[in-house]
């Protein structure tokens, strides 16, 4: 199992839209892959089409009371990809509990404890530096960090950039990250601008290709589908082929299995 973050405190940057592109390039290569939404907002779970979780399900058990993953998964419409869903429940988690003992690490300790049941984890995150957020910074053997290309997106980068500094002081091997330009809009300058100086700050860890201005993300989301499943033809969708393909490059190799290894 590998478990990717996709996290950025600014909102509204593409987070939930880069968790399910990416988890659908994952599944349509034929891998088992668990979408875990930790948004309290839900937009990965209503994305899909699905009913928001109450507090006897979804993101909220696993977190509070943490049962197993084949236990709170739901199936998508998306073959091989299912889905621990989310709902306002999550948001009292924040308030209630994150005080508890060993609240931050819960994810990390469930998934470590279920590494056969998937071979991708794709986690989604509130724009909020929580316990949610922890969580899944925790858990990750990579974040992957959406940004627009305009000055305050920009910003947002920095300060998640830092907290993945602050992650890695209690970390034996350093959490990588890779940085995604989202909503280029080629026609402007400001995009163009916006991308360099994203290049001057974070080098190699900017992905030196971006994710495009597409609307048909958003038809995409009101049919309940990854937009590679509704129009595979799409700029965007072919955008985050492009992604994925560099991630599986980027990605950690995954530690073998005692049977490989005997
Ligand atoms: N590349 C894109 N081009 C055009 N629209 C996009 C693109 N990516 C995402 N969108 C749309 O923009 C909106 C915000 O995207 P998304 O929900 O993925 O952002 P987010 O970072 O998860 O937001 P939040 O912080 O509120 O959780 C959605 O309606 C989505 O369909
Ligand atoms: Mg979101």
């Amino acid at each position: 199992m590998q478990i990717i973050a996709v996290c950025n405190q600014k909102g509204g940057v593409g987070k939930t839209t880069t968790t399910l592109s990416l988890a659908a390039c994952a599944a349509a290569a034929g891998d088992a892959v668990l979408l875990v939404d930790l948004d309290p907002h839900a937009s990965l779970t209503l994305s899909l089409g699905l009913e928001t979780a109450d507090a006897r399900g979804g993101a909220y058990a696993l977190l509070a009371q943490t049962l197993s993953l084949s236990e709170l998964a739901r199936p998508t419409a998306v073959a091989g990809m299912d889905i621990i869903a989310s709902g306002p429940a999550l948001a009292t988690l924040e308030r209630d509990q994150r005080r508890s003992p060993g609240m931050g690490r819960r994810l990390q300790t469930i998934c470590r404890a279920q590494a056969g049941a998937y071979r991708w984890v794709f986690a989604d995150t509130p724009p909020t530096l929580g316990v949610l957020m922890i969580n899944a910074l925790a858990a990750a053997d990579h974040v992957v960090i959406p940004t627009q290309p305009d000055p305050l997106s920009r910003h947002g980068v920095t300060g998640m950039v830092k907290t993945l500094d602050m992650v890695n002081r209690s970390r034996p091997i350093p959490l990588g990250h890779s940085i995604v330009t989202t909503f280029y809009d080629r026609r402007t300058r400001s995009s163009l601008n916006g991308f360099e100086a994203l290049s001057a700050d974070h080098g190699g860890a900017l992905w030196p290709d971006v994710i495009p201005v597409d609307t048909q993300f958003r038809e995409a989301s009101s049919r309940g589908l990854p937009l590679s499943r509704c129009r595979g033809a799409s700029r965007g969708a072919a955008a985050y082929e492009q992604l994925w393909s560099h991630l599986l490059q980027r990605l950690p190799q995954p530690a073998a299995s005692p049977a490989e290894v005997a």
